[in-house]
């Protein structure tokens, strides 16, 4: 089966079909989904969502972009939904300098508290990093994340850079920019790391494949990041299906039909 790592279907791009298209997954081959919290209405979203389909999972964090809206009593909450049954990592976390808001320190500040409390609940991380590439990796070295695993999720650094992650035991996170004609680094990252570290994601709503680049984004486009992937590995398609789906099971210790 299809193991989709990274995904928001609590988006309101979802709202017109959202339960029609959850429901249709499953017989389109994706098995699994990880529905991923930015936020702290979208980590309760993510929860809700996991609760309503047994196969789908959620992941609790603020996203970097978002950290403005935390301090000790909802970082409290935070730290309580890691606990429910259904929440298998801590994410998305990390530091985007795309932004200019809220300050690098403001987001360094929950970035460490958010490692330490993935550390604390024994589950991975689901790294976003933008335009940060130095400070992630030094600040992840800093936390001996090497302890905790994870993934850099749609990762858009060089193929040293995943190395370097793939040395300290993460997964490395691929998804629509991979079919771009303009993602040539992807591809070289793709090329660069074992296939036993790679997770399909989508971040759907966003990113969409080629051929449906610039559309709403779900995971039935996933097909189409498994044939590149085949392509770059010289794999099967199915190959990819299977070393990927052990992948993420591994990671988010999941392993439930
Ligand atoms: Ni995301």
């Amino acid at each position: 089966m299809i193991f989709e790592t990274h995904a928001h279907y609590d988006d309101e791009a979802f709202d017109d079909d959202r339960d029609t298209l959850l429901l249709s997954m499953q017989e389109n081959g994706i098995g699994l989904i990880v529905n991923v919290g930015a936020s702290l209405k979208s980590t309760t979203a993510s929860i809700r969502l996991a609760e309503k389909y047994p196969f789908v999972y959620a992941a609790a964090g603020v996203h970097p972009n978002e950290t403005a809206e935390l301090n000790e009593e909802s970082f409290a909450w935070l730290r309580d939904q890691c606990f429910h049954k259904k929440v298998v990592a801590v994410g998305e976390i990390g530091l985007d300098y795309y932004w200019d808001e809220p300050s690098h320190e403001i987001q360094k500040l929950w970035f460490a508290r958010q490692l330490e409390l993935a550390r604390a609940v024994k589950k991975p991380v689901i790294i976003h990093s933008r335009d940060a590439a130095k400070d992630t990796y030094d600040m992840m070295a800093a936390h001996n994340a090497d302890e905790i695993g994870g993934v850099v999720h749609c990762f858009s650094y060089s193929a040293e850079m995943a190395q370097e992650y793939v040395k300290m035991g993460f997964y490395i996170g691929v998804g629509g920019v991979v079919t771009f004609k303009n993602g040539k680094k992807l591809k070289e990252v793709v090329e660069a790391v074992p296939i036993e570290r790679v997770l399909l994601e989508t971040d759907s709503p966003y990113l969409s494949p080629e051929p449906n680049r610039g559309k709403r984004n779900t995971s039935l486009n996933i097909p189409y990041i498994i044939q590149k992937i085949a392509e770059i590995k010289e794999m099967s398609y199915d190959e990819v299906i299977a070393v990927t789906e052990e992948n993420a099971r591994r990671m988010y210790q999941i392993r439930t039909k």
